[in-house]
């Protein structure tokens, strides 16, 4: 079975359609952690409802401290693949050339990289956005773009509404992208 780790900051919607496809075998994968930045967020009683080990590493002072407390950890825990899932934080050159590791970015990349992609899609006044899941370089969301799903910028969205839409598409499109990439990883050794 492929081992999957989740990076995931904050409510977990995307990490919680990973884990429903999991569990009802949809995926053919053991999720074997969750890790996470922030202390308080909400996709740890994701990880408990599903009976998942969580992990949290706050982000410290010191940021090499930090990459390398999350290396450590990504390292013990064996994944064939890393699923960044709402993980706000750039990832350092040793983790991202150390691990196969996969985005969900809410829009259509190279559009709109960074923290604030549907902000700045309504901003540019686009009538289409949508979600990317790429690899993950070290770069700002510059990663081989793997598959893209468009979704219309309604004339009465605003970010919240625009996001959500976004989001149901992301969370097909991960699932399926995880269950389209596993069965073409060499499995790791360790
Ligand atoms: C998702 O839209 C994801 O693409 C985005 O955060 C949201 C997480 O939602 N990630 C980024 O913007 C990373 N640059 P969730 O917490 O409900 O899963």
């Amino acid at each position: 079975m492929k081992r999957i780790v989740i990076l995931a900051s904050g409510n977990g919607s995307l990490a919680q359609a990973i884990i429903d496809a999991v569990t009802s075998e949809a995926l053919e994968a053991k999720i074997v952690g969750i890790i996470t930045d922030q202390p308080h967020a909400f996709v740890i009683e994701r990880a408990r409802q599903a009976h998942l080990e969580s992990y949290i590493i706050p982000m410290h002072s010191d940021r090499d401290f930090w990459n390398s407390e999350l290396e450590k950890l990504i390292a013990a825990l064996n994944p064939d693949l890393v699923v960044s899932a709402g993980f706000m934080r750039i990832l350092a050159p040793s983790i991202t050339e150390k691990f196969r590791i996969i985005n969900s970015h809410p829009a259509l990349l190279p559009a709109f990289p960074g923290a604030h992609a549907v902000r700045d899609a309504l901003a540019a006044g686009v009538s289409e956005t949508g979600t990317t899941i790429h690899w993950v370089d070290a770069g700002v969301d510059t990663g081989e773009v793997i598959a893209q799903e468009k979704v219309a910028v309604l004339p009465t969205d605003d970010e919240e509404t625009l996001h959500e839409r976004i989001k149901i598409a992301e969370r097909g499109l991960i699932v399926a992208t995880i269950a389209s990439l596993l069965p073409t990883l060499e499995p790791v050794r360790g």
